[in-house]
């Protein structure tokens, strides 16, 4: 049974979630691949409402066993605490599995994060603050900590002296901060790692076999293509893969392992943090995608930045990650706008690019080309079939699926499962 991948195609927050749960009922693995608890997702649990950063949205159905890959980094403070909130909840966490491959995000990681960001200042990322650069910059410089060393009380406590002698050293001497004390980290971490220790495992192996066994796997991304490390907006992107390619290198499944990748766009873009963003409007159109989109984020509460559709973002993704088809969300945010526009192109010095400029420099300069279509202003939360949207929000989808060559195969009108429109 081939496995699944779920990607955003935007900037992140582009309602990965609300697909994710459609997916539910058809999987029996759900898996985390990349990122940390910079991304965030709210969940309806028991009718309240519940912010998860780590833990993969599948804990809430009880058929599905959810899974933190390889390629995660685990802060498991902030995880432990997630597990706690969704136990007193009601909500079982004991299949949870935990990549002993994870890469651990470490108190010093956090305060890097923060100071680092402060010492760049106008040119500043905007990063979560969650540490997440840092760690990923760790296991590639090979001095990170995983979580398969929380279960070994030397090697942690070894790994830890070597890495905080130059952390110490650099937070005192190059920012002015306090040094970290050792012994109390190793004695945080290890009351951690036994409390962890049930649902640490070789995910890899796991999720091999349940293929093999005809079990249903979705691989679901965090952030979004333009934040990809190699294949976004760098500088300003996140530090890991969040392509459908991370999926694999993340999770130690083979490519042939995949045969659906769902690449999840919102109507309209938004986006957090510094960065170009060349279909930005802070006009009027923005402030109503903003506030009736509720566009702040989940992890930091931040407004995200709104602007229009562009399909020279879309075109790309579903280039990069290999799309078999959209999931487009949150169109019932546009209803009340007298016109729509949809980016085609951008130009810049004379020349006109339908494919994502090479140069980064381009795309912060560039000027959209607009095509201008027909608003709609009846609301869509009741839609239930593509001929039950008004001639002018079909026509936008329609456009949207065109510009991409990928079908659009759901169309999302609102937070509730049933507030879908399919086919
Ligand atoms: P970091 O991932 O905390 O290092 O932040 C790097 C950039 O990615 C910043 O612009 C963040 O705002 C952005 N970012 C990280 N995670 C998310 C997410 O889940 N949604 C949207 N943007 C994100």
């Amino acid at each position: 049974m081939p496995a699944t991948i779920l990607v955003g195609t935007q900037w992140g927050d582009e309602g990965k979630g609300k697909a994710t749960d459609l997916l539910a009922d058809h999987m029996d693995h759900v898996v985390r691949y990349q990122g940390g608890n910079n991304a965030g997702h709210t969940v309806r649990a028991g009718g309240q409402t519940l912010k998860l950063h780590l833990v993969p949205s599948g804990i809430l159905y009880p058929h599905i066993t959810p899974v933190i890959a390889d390629g995660v980094v685990i802060d498991p403070k902030v995880l432990l605490e997630e597990m706690d909130e969704l136990a007193a909840r009601g909500i079982d966490t004991g299949r949870l599995l935990v990549s002993a491959n994870a890469h651990l995000v470490m108190p010093y990681h956090l305060e890097m994060d923060r100071v680092t960001e402060r010492y760049l200042g106008k040119a500043q990322l905007g990063t979560t603050k969650r540490g997440i650069g840092p760690a990923y910059a760790d296991k590639a410089a090979r001095i990170g900590l995983r979580v398969q060393d929380l279960t070994d009380e030397k090697i942690f406590r070894q790994k830890l002296e070597v890495v905080l002698k130059e952390k110490n050293a650099i937070l005192a001497k190059v920012y002015n901060r306090l040094p970290l004390d050792a012994e109390e980290i190793a004695g945080d971490y290890l009351g951690y790692g036994l409390r962890l220790a049930p649902h640490i495992a070789d995910t890899s192996a796991i999720l091999h076999q349940a293929l093999r066994s005809g079990r249903r796997v979705l691989l679901e991304g965090a952030q979004g293509t333009l934040l990809d490390l190699d294949h976004g907006t760098y500088p300003f992107v996140t530090s890991s893969n969040p392509v459908a390619g991370g999926a694999l290198v993340g999770t130690g499944l083979g490519p042939k392992e995949v045969d659906r990748v769902i690449g999840v766009t919102k109507a309209y873009v938004t986006r957090v943090g510094s960065g170009p963003f060349p279909t930005e409007d802070e006009g009027e159109a923005g402030t109503l995608m903003q506030e009736r989109g509720q566009e702040f984020g989940t992890t930091t509460g931040r407004r995200r930045r709104c602007g229009w559709f562009d399909a020279v973002l879309l075109r790309y993704a579903a280039r990069v990650n290999g799309l078999t088809e959209l999931f487009l969300t949150k169109l019932d945010v546009l209803s009340g706008l007298p016109r729509v526009k949809v980016c085609v192109a951008y130009r810049y010095g004379g020349q006109v690019f339908e494919d994502l400029p090479p140069h980064q420099s381009i795309i912060h300069r560039a000027e959209p080309v607009y095509e201008d279509l027909e608003g709609w202003g009846e609301e869509l939360t009741e839609a239930r079939a593509r001929d039950e949207l008004p001639p002018a929000a079909r026509k936008y989808v329609e456009r949207l699926g065109d510009l991409a060559g990928v079908p659009v195969a759901t169309v999302s009108v609102g937070p509730s499962r049933e507030q879908t429109v399919a086919g």
